[in-house]
Formats: C-alpha cells, structure tokens, sequence
C-alpha cells in the first residue's frame, strides 16, 4: 500500500476504532500524501511497497476519513492495539510520525479511545465525587498550596509551613514536583513530620485536611513510598506523571492501594506548547484520566504558565465529560495564583476545582496563616457573589493581599 492508499474521505469510523484529530503541516509533497503517511506509518504501511504485505493485513491500515484545511482526523482499527498497554497505543499512534521529513510539523490535537480499549485500564479511582465526599467539601472549589521555597526547608520547618496552611484555611498542602527525599528533607521524616501536622491542624479546625506527598521516583521504590503513606494514614500521593512515564502509572494505580493520585504535568511544554508541532495537552489529559489519575494540572489562564483559554477549556473538558464509565478527574490550577485571581479562576473552572497556590500564599507580607485565609476568603467572597474590593473591607488579610498583587 502506498501513502495515498491510507486516504478514504468515505471512510465512516466505526464504534470500536479509535481516532486521532492531528495538524498537519506536509514537507515537499501534497496534504493528502502527507495525512496519509501519518496513517501509514502509524498502521500497516511505511515508505514503500512491500512484497512481505499479504492480504489480510490490509484489514488494519488506518484511514484518514476528514482532511479539513490543515486538520486531519484518522480512524484505526482496535485490532491495532493491545489493550491496557498505553505505550503500546502511542508508539503507534503518537510515535515516529512526529520525525518524518516529509512532515514540517505534525501536532496531535485529541485522542478518542473506543470502549474496549478505554476500559481494559482502571480509570480514575476517586474522581471528584470520590474527593469531595474525602474532604466533606461539597461544593466549593478546594484550596491548596506548594510549600515554598519549593526546594531546600528542612523537614521540621516543611511540617511547621504546612501547618500554617492548613491552619488558616488550605484543604491540601502539597510538594512542589521535584521535592522526592534529598538530604535535606527525605521522604520518610517528611511524611510523618507532615501528616503528625495535618492531625493537629484538623483538631484544631475541625476540618478535613490532606497532605498530597510527592512520591516520584523510580517506579518500585514509588511503590513502597506509596505503601508508606498507607501506613502512615495518608490518603493521597503526588506523582509527576510525564517524568514517571504511563507504564509507572499504571502500575501505581493497579495496586491499588486506596490512595487519591495527584498528577503533577512537569515537563509537558516539551510537548504542548508549539501551536504548530507535538502534543496537546488535552490528549495527556484523556490518557492520563484512562489511566486512573485522580486530579491533573490543566493550566490557569490567569497564572505564569503560558495556556489559552481556550487551551484550558479543553483540558477541562477532557477530564470531566463523558467518557464511558469513567469518572471525571478534578482539574487543578496551579502556577502563579493569589487571591486576585480567583473571581477570573472560578468563572473559567465553575467551583469543582483545586486553586493551589504557593508564592500567592507564603508571599503575603503576614506570612502562611493570612495567606491562606487570604485565599479562602477570595473564594467566600466569589461564592457570595461579592467583590474581592467589597469582601476585603471586613477581611483584613485579603485586603492585604489585594494591596500586595496588583494584577
Ligand atoms: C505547583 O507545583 O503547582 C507550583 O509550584 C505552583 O507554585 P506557585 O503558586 O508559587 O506558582
Ligand atoms: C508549578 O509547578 O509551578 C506549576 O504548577 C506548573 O504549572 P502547571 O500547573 O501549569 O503544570
Ligand atoms: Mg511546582
């Protein structure tokens, strides 16, 4: 089969292929021999005719059904696929077509998994029901923070700064993604240093509170970091799940060890931010929800990481619509927020999402404590329908804060 054999604009996809929605930017030949190489080399064919081909293999070629413009969409056949083996599904469908010189660009915009495949994974174990009823929030937005410096406290100070978190209104307190258990504050002292924090914070608030501990690393030894936080009555771990890898993933989340996963996206720019080239967010987003991830980072808008809006309303979507069974994943912003923000936050996100901030709480000129309320009361305020200005009369340390960030 040659490239132009992978094109059929009559092609309807059934139930059961999966489909992929790309830009794509040819090289030196036509749009349609280019969208049909992509099929090619991602299915059955390659650069040229082979005598090897027989018959029934033409039954798995993938077709490119719709060229509109640039965007291209492209159905393959399940058979193609091993289920429950994610790098298996994208060395194929996300693989070697992003070198091919006859591409300038090629970037894959959506993923849409068909039931089979999207089920022979275990989903998210929690979601956002599952999370809310753990934290006996049942409505608002939650709050956290990143302990900041992001690197360097030594684990008494760690727990004491948590402590101030929660004590003044955070619902989470999470590591920053590369805090796993340098000499300065290992992983084991941490979690009990930690944790022994949120008891005290939640007798003295009566509220639920979680520490999400950053457990990546290597995937056995995540797995006994996973086992700790078991053991030491921890309900939630933190992974940055590009670094890790899927199949690291997947192997905490088959364990099933009872723990609401965190997803940390480091590293995903690498991939999502060329408009023109790589892979969107949204389609790490699907996969990283079929695997089982409970709450992902999905951008901001509003904060210091580059993101369209219309980036993040599609990152949203992938973690909360309708897909199969599976349960929706809490998104959660994060990267430069402060108090200000959260009226523009909450009018892109509704209420089910983590606002987490690190500097826009321990940056507040009166340290954790007013930060945290700071925050807290920018979302009472938001709920109550009043403005920050108005609500911050009666509330001193959002005025503060308000005074402190400008924009
Ligand atoms: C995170 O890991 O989400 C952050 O480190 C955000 O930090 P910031 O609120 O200080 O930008
Ligand atoms: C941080 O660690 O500073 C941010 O949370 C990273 O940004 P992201 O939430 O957009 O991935
Ligand atoms: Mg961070």
């Amino acid at each position: 089969m040659k490239y132009l054999d992978f094109v059929n604009l009559t092609y309807k996809p059934k139930e059961t292929d999966l489909t992929c929605t790309f830009i794509v930017e040819p090289e030196g030949i036509s749009l349609k021999e280019a969208a049909g190489a992509v099929a090619a080399e991602s299915s059955v064919g390659t650069w040229t005719e082979l005598t090897t081909e027989k018959p029934y293999v033409k039954r798995l070629a993938a077709h490119v059904y719709s060229i509109e413009g640039s965007v291209v969409k492209i159905a393959y056949p399940t058979e193609l696929f091993e289920p429950s083996n994610m790098p298996n599904i994208l060395s194929s469908v996300a693989g070697n077509v992003f070198g091919l010189k006859a591409l300038r660009n090629l970037r894959l915009l959506d993923i849409e998994f068909p039931k089979n495949l999207a089920e022979s994974f275990k989903g998210p174990a929690f979601g956002i029901a599952g999370i809310r009823r753990l934290l006996k929030v049942p409505k608002r937005p939650l709050v956290g923070t990143i302990i900041k410096p992001k690197l360097g406290l030594e684990t008494k100070d760690h727990a004491k700064v948590a402590y101030d978190a929660w004590l003044g209104g955070c619902d989470i307190v999470k590591d920053d993604e590369n805090l796993s258990s340098q000499s300065f504050n290992p992983f084991e002292e941490r979690l009990v240093a930690t944790l022994e924090s949120r008891d005290k914070a939640q007798d003295e608030t009566n509220e639920r509170k979680v520490y999400m501990v950053n457990i990546t690393a290597e995937t056995n030894l995540m797995l006994k970091r996973a086992q700790s936080v078991v053991d030491q009555g921890g309900e939630y771990v933190m992974v940055d799940i590009l670094t890790c890898g899927w199949s690291a993933l997947q192997t905490l989340r088959d364990q099933d060890f009872k723990l609401v996963i965190h997803a940390h996206r480091a590293g995903h720019a690498a991939f999502t931010k060329s408009q023109v080239h790589g892979i969107a967010m949204k389609p790490i987003a699907t996969v990283a929800r079929i695997i089982g991830v409970d709450q992902l980072h999905v951008g901001t808008v509003v904060g210091k990481m580059s993101e369209t809006k219309a980036e993040v309303l599609e990152n949203i979507d992938a973690c909360k619509s309708k897909m199969g069974g599976l349960k929706p994943v809490l998104p959660v912003a994060s990267g430069g927020l402060h108090p200000r923000l959260v009226p523009a936050l909450m009018e892109t996100f509704g209420n089910d999402f983590v606002i987490q901030a690190g500097g826009g709480i321990h940056g507040h000129p009166d340290g954790t404590v007013a930060g945290a309320k700071a925050m807290r009361q920018a979302v009472d305020a938001t709920l109550y329908g009043k403005t920050l200005e108005e609500y911050a009369k009666s509330h001193l340390e959002l005025k503060l804060a308000l005074s402190t960030w400008k924009a």
